[in-house]
């Protein structure tokens, strides 16, 4: 079956969602196109920091409203080392804060969104193939319900994820990849317990990093630093407390526990494709670029893209003028970079580096004193941290 629209996008992910929903508020068709079912992609549970520019952006865009009834905002965050805690004034460094609020539940919202706006949002889809878009004929194929499709379109938004069809139909010498593979991974858990804090608490320890974060008042999202290819079946709920309470001991901390109802492993890896765009197939977010969790920066990286891309769709569309879609993927990557270099940053600070020597150690307890002890450092971290500026 022949169908046509104006943008097709692949993944209905936070970037893919997101995109379609600005495309449709300015009054752009696209055909949202994703493999999974919608109750797979609405539980997938990620991370939960929204940067300011983030919290803005569902604000204007009418997406706002649970995320400002159920969201939790937070001013600051906790460093603990040497089983001292040290927190992190975002507001009063740099006068902006973030939002803690699950990513599925961001997902969910666009998708209530999409469904609200009868604009075509397409699970299950199988078999999905890009072709034409360096011909300037672009068009997605799919099977679904057993039907085959084919979606003519003027452009094509890749945002179908890290293990996506888009970045690898990318002809071979158009492009390459920059990554970084980390030696560790996180365990994380959600667990029925009120949060153990008031604020996320980032523990560095000589047994590996801890993060204390949360998702509710009733829902707490912890982690532990693990082996990258960690048996999550070896983790009892009682070890996790017990290894977990180790990290966090400090002065202030009191671990509250209570059921674990979700427990996984995730690798971590930072990747960057050059460029992201080719033809008329352009990458946003996980499709192009991948972050370790330490900076809470995977979704937040995803929505810069996606509004840069907008941007340039609208434009195209509205006046014929392509520069800003010609420009794409150099402005999306100067700002990537900069994530990419806080997202390493950050993992070094916190993180236990197997073959590290003792002069390591004592230089990675230093940078943490240097940060939590120097207004200077202090406010490029929450700069970095509530979000960079846009463009
Ligand atoms: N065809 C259609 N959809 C696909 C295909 C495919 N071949 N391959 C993957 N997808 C879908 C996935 O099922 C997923 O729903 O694309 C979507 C990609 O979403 P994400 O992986 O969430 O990527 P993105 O929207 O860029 O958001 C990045 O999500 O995974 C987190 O840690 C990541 O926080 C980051 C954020
Ligand atoms: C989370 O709440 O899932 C979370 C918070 C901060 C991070 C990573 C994950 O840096």
């Amino acid at each position: 079956m022949q169908e046509r629209t104006q943008v097709a996008i692949i993944g209905a992910g936070p970037a893919g969602l997101l995109l379609g929903h600005l495309l449709h508020l300015a009054g752009i068709e696209s055909v949202v196109i994703e493999a999974r079912s919608r109750p797979y992609v609405e539980n997938r549970v990620r991370a939960g920091v929204l940067e300011h520019h983030v919290v803005d952006v569902l604000d204007q865009t009418g997406l706002g409203e649970r995320m400002r009834r159920e969201g939790l905002p937070h001013e600051g965050t906790q460093f603990l080392f040497g089983a001292k805690l040290h927190r992190i004034d975002f507001q009063a460094l740099v006068g902006h804060s973030v939002m803690v609020y699950g990513q599925h539940e961001v997902v969910r919202d666009l998708i209530a969104a999409r469904q609200a706006a009868g604009a075509p949002l397409l699970f299950d889809c199988e078999d999905v193939a890009v072709a034409g878009y360096e011909a300037g004929s672009p068009a997605v194929r799919y099977v679904r319900d057993g039907q085959a499709h084919t979606l003519d379109c003027d452009l094509i938004a890749g945002c179908d994820g890290f293990h996506g069809v888009c970045r690898p139909s990318l002809p071979p010498g158009t492009w390459r990849g920059f990554d970084r593979v980390y030696p560790f991974g996180w365990l994380g858990i959600l667990a029925e317990a009120p949060p153990s804090s008031d604020e996320l608490v980032y523990a560095n320890h000589e047994r590996g990093f801890a993060l204390l974060s949360m998702r509710s008042p009733t829902v707490q999202r912890m982690y532990l630093q693990c082996a990258p290819d960690e048996d999550v079946e070896a983790w009892s709920d009682d070890r996790v407390w017990s290894e977990l309470s180790r990290r966090l001991s400090g002065d202030g901390v009191t671990l509250r526990t209570g059921r674990i109802f979700q427990k996984s492993v995730t690798p971590m890896r930072s990747f960057v494709a050059e460029p992201m765009q080719c033809g008329r197939l352009f990458l946003a977010g996980d499709a192009a670029h991948i972050v370790p969790p330490t900076g809470a920066k995977g979704m937040n990286s995803a929505v810069a893209d996606v509004l840069l891309l907008s941007r340039a769709i609208e434009r195209w569309v509205g006046t014929g003028d392509d520069v800003g879609l010609a420009s794409y993927s150099a402005a999306a990557l100067r700002r990537i970079w900069k994530v990419q270099r806080f997202s390493w940053w950050m993992t070094t600070l916190f993180h236990r580096f197997d073959g590290a020597s003792d002069f390591d150690r004592r230089v990675q307890l230093a940078e943490l004193d240097y940060v939590v002890g120097s207004r200077e450092a202090a406010a490029a971290l929450a700069e970095n941290y509530v979000g960079l500026p846009l463009s």
